[in-house]
């Protein structure tokens, strides 16, 4: 999906947003994600605002504008965890959502960074909150058809997709998660089984990620047989994905979930 064009936007939606902002000044488009048909900064005279835009189709929500939906749904019970959204249009033809803009960088994922342990305690604290009503997708939906993924049924609210260019860091070192578009309930240390292959892009060993994923009380707790599981089913859902999509990033994130589901054994 290719960023559209920001002049596509209709009227009513500029409105909306320069009654935050005031009259704009510059609009920069986000150097990461891929969800999201805008998600730009918008800074104006009065105001910044972070802007995320999804075309509606005329007869049923497409992937882009359900993401939105789920962000919208979950943004009020997200505290400090979240940019806060201010509020949400839809209109012309487009769903539109503002966002508090953050100022931040991303973490650096790699062995041996400071970042690491700010996004651990981020992450640590997130588990602590109750799953809200509204989140009522269980994280098992995704390995449907796969296997057994009972192990992974549970109750706690999983963000899903913490790699790097979902967390910001800002200059005051608080850590900000976005990009709540896959967010669901499920055994906690789900959460910390999805870090895996970020951890291992960034440089890290199977070992030694698990080693820092062994700070986590739901990690430490988890059963092995169930992180095995987890294991498998992962390999298979990202090869069926790699057979249908050929992004690059795919091919690269499939490596390493293989990486680490050889090292538990659990694949040729
Ligand atoms: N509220 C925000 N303030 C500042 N930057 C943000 C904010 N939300 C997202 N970003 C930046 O924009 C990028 C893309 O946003 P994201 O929500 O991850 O969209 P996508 O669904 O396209 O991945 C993020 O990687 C982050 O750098
Ligand atoms: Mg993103």
């Amino acid at each position: 999906m290719t960023r559209s064009d920001w002049n596509d936007l209709p009227a009513e939606v500029l409105e909306a947003i320069t009654r935050t902002t005031g009259p704009i000044r510059g609009v920069r488009s986000a150097d990461l994600g891929n969800h999201a048909d805008i998600a730009s900064t918008v800074a104006g005279e009065h105001g910044t605002l972070f802007v995320k835009a999804a075309r509606k189709l005329p007869d049923k929500d497409g992937p882009e504008v359900m993401s939105l939906r789920w962000e919208a749904k979950v943004n009020p019970f997200l505290g400090e965890f979240a940019p806060r959204l201010h509020w949400t249009v839809e209109s012309g033809g487009w769903l539109v959502l503002g966002f508090e803009h953050v100022p931040g960088r991303h973490p650096d994922y790699a062995p041996g960074s400071p970042d690491l342990g700010l996004v651990a305690q981020a992450v640590q604290a997130l588990q602590k909150t109750p799953l809200p009503a509204v989140v009522d997708r269980p994280v098992t939906m995704r390995w449907e058809g796969l296997g057994d993924a009972s192990p992974m049924a549970g109750t706690a609210l999983l963000h899903t997709d913490i790699n790097a260019g979902n967390v910001l860091v800002t200059d005051r070192r608080e850590v900000r998660f976005v990009d709540w578009a896959f967010v669901s309930h499920g055994a906690p240390w789900v959460e910390m089984g999805q870090m895996i292959p970020w951890l291992l892009g960034a440089g890290h060993t199977p070992a030694s990620a698990e080693e820092w994923l062994g700070q986590f009380p739901a990690w430490a707790a988890a059963d092995s047989a169930s992180i095995d599981q987890y294991a498998r089913l992962h390999v298979a859902v990202w090869s069926r994905r790699h057979q249908m999509a050929s992004a690059e990033w795919i091919g690269l994130y499939l490596a390493d979930v293989r990486r680490w589901a050889k090292h538990r054994g659990v694949l040729e």
